[in-house]
């Protein structure tokens, strides 16, 4: 039995596994929220294991190097497992999801945080269409994601879709894009990223400061039952 079936094992404790962890800070908020539950958060990035033990240490909390593809853990062992921001980035989804309704007990759940491709209706894409193409190959359809979850066997429990506010006026993204840019933009050109920013820019500046453009970002939620 490897550490982290030890770790999860212990006192027999509701068990979640988050795939594509990152830097945390889901796995220390699930902890917090569920406790006494056990986490254990995988990631096959190193450095986002080291700054996940880092800045989102908990004692309910392990991080182990791995994929969704080959998760080192063993079966049956979890009841609930995450992916959030992660089922674009999987080279195998349909192995991903076989290797989920492994590590999942048997009626165990699977909650997919994600934009599906025919969603992607984000500000951002108006100020850079060329991201929005990018990201049209690189996301899913709903379709694509529950015909390999169900090709499994899994039993799609919900699908729903929310918006999540990301800031409170458009002077504020625009505050937000230029200072913390997203890793996206590493795919397009400096002058690409700097045009849509001049646009953004002038955009905030023109905008009512008595009515303020709130920026959201769309989500959808799906819940599957593990066979
Ligand atoms: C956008 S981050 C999401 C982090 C976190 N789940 C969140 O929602 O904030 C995507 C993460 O997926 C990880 N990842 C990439 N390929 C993966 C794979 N095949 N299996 C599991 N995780 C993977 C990356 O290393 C990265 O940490």
């Amino acid at each position: 039995m490897g550490s982290a079936d030890r770790f999860v094992r212990q006192l027999g404790l509701p068990a979640i596994v988050e795939i594509g962890a990152g830097t945390g800070m889901f796995c220390s908020a699930m902890a917090r929220w569920l406790a006494p539950a056990r986490v254990v958060g995988i990631d096959p990035s190193l450095p986002m294991l080291s700054q996940a033990r880092r800045i989102n240490a908990h004692p309910t909390v392990s991080y182990v190097a791995g994929t969704a593809e080959a998760v080192p853990t063993g079966t049956g062992l979890f009841d609930l497992a995450l992916l959030s921001r992660v089922i674009h980035h999987l080279p195998e989804r349909a192995g991903a999801a076989r290797e989920l309704s492994r590590v999942l007990r048997s009626g165990g759940t699977t909650v997919i945080r994600t934009t599906f491709q025919e969603r992607l209706d984000a500000l951002l894409y108006d100020y850079w269409p060329r991201l929005r193409e990018l990201d049209k190959q690189r996301f899913p359809s709903r379709d694509e994601v529950l015909a390999d979850f169900t090709g499994a066997g899994f039993t799609v429990r919900t699908v729903t879709s929310f918006a999540q506010p990301v800031s409170a006026s458009l002077r504020q993204y625009h505050t937000r894009v230029s200072s913390r840019p997203q890793s996206k933009f590493s795919q397009i050109t400096p002058e690409e990223f700097h045009d849509g920013l001049g646009r953004l820019e002038a955009d905030a500046q023109a905008e009512p400061r008595a009515h303020p453009l709130a920026v959201v970002e769309r989500y959808d939620l799906a819940v599957l039952t593990a066979p």
